[in-house]
């Protein structure tokens, strides 16, 4: 008998943030296509771990979002395993400071590619399938895209044109395809700052809930607004425990 489970695309999704989403989609019953670039490994656990929930509920794709043909082969790759496809979460994305005088020309790419190109170039080749299922695309954009985090230009200036992205998509694609966007705060330190306490202190002294964010907040975010919210286009939903209020 032929699997006619949902099916969500989800890009970075062998660790952090993106393998709850994939985690928790699953558990919602979707089928999962787990998008990488150098997490193979991780990737590829994942998906062990979730086939053996439910036998072939998991494939795993490896291509860098600066590959020209990185959308065509995502769409083909979650087509030839699945058949279809209903939601799309773009989460892959570099992150790292950029002190202005500092800013290289392949560190300025490498964050427009990441956080920009590469979603509107997997959106793009997905969203015929897409409407065809009256589907859904996420994308991860950040609260710093509305309110600027120092030393990160390129970075913010991607975020910001990803939450533009997503709504003059939403406007496109509509009515058969619904885009939103969710804006995490602070939910998991970036790797290269995981043991800067003082950091992280002065951080949480912000956040009115008074703790970081769990992937699993933004995951339940992805999912709110990917399967649960048929009315709901063109948003951007801030997962930050206040924090925007004061910023
Ligand atoms: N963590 C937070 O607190 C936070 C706060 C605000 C916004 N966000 C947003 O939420 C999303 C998830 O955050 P995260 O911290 O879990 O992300 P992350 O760990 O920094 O990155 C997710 C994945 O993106 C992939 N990636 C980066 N550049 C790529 C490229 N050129 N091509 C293909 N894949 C690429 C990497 O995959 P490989 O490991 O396979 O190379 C990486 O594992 C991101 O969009 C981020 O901007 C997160």
């Amino acid at each position: 008998m032929t699997d006619s489970s949902p099916v969500a695309i989800v890009t970075g999704g062998a660790r952090r943030i993106g393998a709850e989403t994939v985690r928790h989609l699953h558990q919602r019953g979707m089928n999962v296509l787990i998008h990488y670039r150098a997490s193979s490994e991780d990737a590829v656990t994942l998906a062990e771990t979730l086939n053996h929930v439910r036998p072939g509920s998991a494939h795993t794709i490896g291509i860098d979002l600066g590959d020209p043909n990185v959308g065509d082969l995502v769409r083909d790759q979650a087509l030839e395993a699945f058949s279809r496809i209903d939601l799309l979460v773009n989460n892959a994305s570099s992150f790292y400071p950029t002190p202005v005088h500092e800013t290289t020309h392949a560190q300025f790419e490498d964050l427009m590619i990441s956080n920009l190109q590469g979603p509107f170039v997997v959106s793009k080749a997905c969203a015929p399938i897409l409407s065809q299922y009256r589907g859904a695309i996420i994308n991860l954009v950040d609260i710093h895209a509305m309110v600027p985090l120092k030393d990160h230009v390129p970075y913010v200036s991607a975020k910001a044109g990803l939450i533009m992205q997503t709504k003059a998509m939403a406007k496109d694609l509509a009515p058969e395809v619904r885009v939103n966007g969710v804006a995490p705060g602070s939910i998991l330190w970036p790797e290269s700052e995981i043991n800067d306490t003082e950091k992280h202190q002065a951080m949480l002294a912000k956040i009115p809930l008074a703790r970081q964010g769990e992937p699993s907040d933004i995951a339940k975010a992805v999912a709110f607004l990917g399967l649960d919210a048929p009315y709901v286009t063109g948003q951007i939903l801030a997962v930050d425990g206040g924090r925007l209020l004061n910023m």
